[in-house]
């Protein structure tokens, strides 16, 4: 019997249900890692507080978690609606009563499916605005490389040192717009293939990321050893990671924290295909967050809100995880802000 417990661990960990406990009180206690995503929350922020703090939009669940440790019998209610954290999902729901007052909740999500064509069609979007802008880019590439050169000729012919002074302009100016242009055209390679351990990517982030960090920000790994390797392209996918963990040393600032973790889950949806088994990679940062209504667009090539920025961070990673048939998502509030890789470990059942 224990062998057979210590041989199948933490299986909760991996369920796509989400599982809570809660005491006699109504306050919670353990939540799987599908709890966390629902309820959009740590563990570790949500233990103690009841159902009602945590999900005020939840009502009547808090009522029927009485009832069924009162009466003792387990409660179940399919399609029910919930509005957690501004967000409206459908679940079937069930309260079971445990020894000791104790009772577990299960929440299943009926709507992923909804939500995840809702991001096939972001991802689609995406992709159309991509082409135009690839097309437009590669306009402006050719003319931009013969300005230069013409420029750098007559700087050659000028009588007059101080006239370089303008031909620098033209170079200077030609030089920026191609690196935009670079940028807009993004990654067109196919990815070179070959086995990638996702932990030696996110390592590699880390290192990068470290030298950039004010010392006061703090780098946190919470891995799952366990996650197999799979085909892709480590570069594209370092660039994928850079990018998204960039954006949280923007948020963060002076002080703060992100955090790197890995999971796996099975029986996940991307992009209309069913994986067996996809690795789940979480980028979570302590900053402000961002602002509902643009959190449907940064995903989209040259939305920014930062002075420096071009805009088009977010877009290459997606790009570049689409490409590994994979998706990015995202889900923030003030002070928590998670940005979700899946990659599919297809060849991994
Ligand atoms: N972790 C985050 N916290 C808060 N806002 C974010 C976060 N990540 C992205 N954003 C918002 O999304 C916008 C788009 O991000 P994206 O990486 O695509 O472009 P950028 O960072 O502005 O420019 P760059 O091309 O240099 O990356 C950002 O300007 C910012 O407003
Ligand atoms: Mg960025």
């Amino acid at each position: 019997m224990n062998a057979e417990r210590r041989a199948t661990p933490n299986i909760q960990e991996h369920l796509s249900t989400a599982v809570a406990l809660l005491d006699e009180q109504g306050r919670l206690g353990y939540m799987n890692p599908a709890a966390e995503i629902l309820f959009a929350t740590s563990a570790r922020q949500a233990a103690g507080q009841s159902l009602e703090q945590l999900a005020p939009g939840a009502d009547g669940l808090g009522e029927a978690l009485r009832q069924a440790l009162e009466t003792g019998a387990a409660y179940t209610e399919r399609e029910r609606r919930l509005l957690i954290n501004g967000q409206l999902m459908t679940v079937d729901c069930t309260i079971t009563p445990l020894a000791g007052g104790h009772a577990l909740l299960e929440l299943s999500q009926l709507d992923r499916h909804l939500r995840i064509s809702r991001e096939y069609q972001l991802i689609a979007q995406n992709k159309a605005t991509r082409e135009l802008i690839r097309g437009l880019a590669h306009e402006i590439k050719n003319p931009l490389g013969g300005l230069r050169g013409a420029a750098q000729l007559l700087e050659r012919e000028l009588p007059e040192a101080g006239l370089r002074e303008y031909t620098q302009v033209i170079i200077h100016e030609a030089d920026r717009l191609q690196t935009l242009v670079d940028g807009l055209l993004g990654p067109h390679q196919p990815p070179q293939q070959g086995m990638v351990n996702i932990h030696e990517v996110l390592e590699r982030v880390r290192q990068l990321v470290r030298a950039e960090a004010p010392p006061e920000v703090a780098i946190v790994r919470d891995y799952d050893p366990s996650i197999p390797p799979f085909r892709g392209a480590a570069d594209q996918l370092i660039q994928a990671v850079l990018n998204v963990v960039r954006n949280g040393l923007e948020a963060v600032g002076e002080q703060g924290r992100i955090v790197l973790r890995t999971r796996t889950q099975r029986q996940f949806t991307i992009d209309q295909t069913t994986h067996k088994l996809v690795a789940r990679i979480d980028i979570i940062d302590s900053g402000p967050g961002i602002p509902a209504p643009l959190q449907d667009q940064i995903f989209y090539p040259m939305v920014t809100t930062r002075a420096q920025g071009s805009g088009l961070g977010l877009s290459i990673s997606q790009t570049l995880v689409n490409q590994h048939g994979g998706l990015i998502e995202c889900a923030s509030e003030p002070g928590h802000t998670v940005f979700t890789l899946w990659l599919p470990l297809e060849d991994y059942p």
